[in-house]
């Protein structure tokens, strides 16, 4: 489904050079469940963007369900973007002003069908996030754990095959960070959602069924993982 090859980025030119992404390559498949996981500055976000089709200024090919990023045109490249991919973040990125459900119909804005259906799908995404009842809500009766949840009904709005979540529990307490990671692993098994996560954190990447190691621009491990339950780990005491 995806496919990097020797990607590589660098930051500035002549003695400001820095090169973030050092000939990266990376095949993932259809209905896996990866995380990435590294250092601050290693690198995460960029190779994100660059996957999700958001920063096109790299060299070597990335190609997205067979279609390669690079060769294609701005309107193609966002047309993908808006019914393939669904992107998660750190920050939420709700408006403030609008329901939940309203921000989580925002991407029929921008689509002129359906908009009548368009609330009704809301209340019901909401609902699989576990925010039934919570449709009315504005961002700023919600907390950090519940914005996070109507960022990800939104970001399912459109129906994608994969999402890109960057640092998804980077602005949430241990257990609700947990709790958010149990809902990408229900998408990932119940739905055969693609999620491709970003995190710093060893006890979030370990809920995920696939480990890269991201260090200073390069892959340094790539694991097979089975995904631990820290919420019992932590129920019995054990450390990690
Ligand atoms: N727009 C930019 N201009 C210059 N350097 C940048 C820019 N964005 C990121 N960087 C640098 O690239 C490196 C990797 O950044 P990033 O991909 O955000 O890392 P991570 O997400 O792992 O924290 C860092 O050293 C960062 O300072
Ligand atoms: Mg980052």
């Amino acid at each position: 489904m995806i496919s990097v090859s020797k990607v590589s980025k660098t930051y500035g030119d002549g003695d400001a050079q820095t090169r973030v992404l050092k000939n990266v390559s990376l095949e993932i498949e259809a209905g896996e469940f990866v995380a990435i996981i590294g250092t601050s500055g290693s690198g995460k976000t960029t190779l994100l963007n660059v996957v999700g089709g958001l920063d096109r200024e790299f060299t070597g090919d990335v190609s997205v369900n067979g279609a390669k990023i690079s060769g294609l045109p701005e309107a193609k490249l966002a047309e993908m973007r808006n019914t393939q991919i669904g992107f998660v973040f750190q920050q939420f990125n709700l408006l403030d002003h609008l329901t939940a459900a309203e921000n989580v119909a925002l991407p029929s804005f921008f689509s002129p069908k359906e908009t009548a259906d368009a609330e009704r799908r809301a209340v019901e995404l909401l609902e699989r996030v576990g925010l039934s009842g919570r449709s009315e809500s504005n961002p700023t009766q919600l907390s950090g754990g519940q914005k996070q949840r109507v960022a990800i009904a939104r970001s399912l709005f459109c129906n994608p095959q994969l999402l890109l979540c960057d640092e998804p529990t980077g602005s949430l307490d241990r257990n609700t960070g947990v709790e958010i990671l149990n809902i990408f692993r229900k998408l990932n098994e119940d739905d055969g959602l693609t999620l491709i996560m970003v995190t710093h954190e060893e006890h979030i990447a370990r809920m995920a069924r696939r480990i890269i190691r991201f260090e200073d621009g390069e892959i340094v491990s790539d694991k097979a993982n089975k995904p631990s339950d820290p919420s019992r780990r932590l129920q019995l005491g054990e450390e990690e």
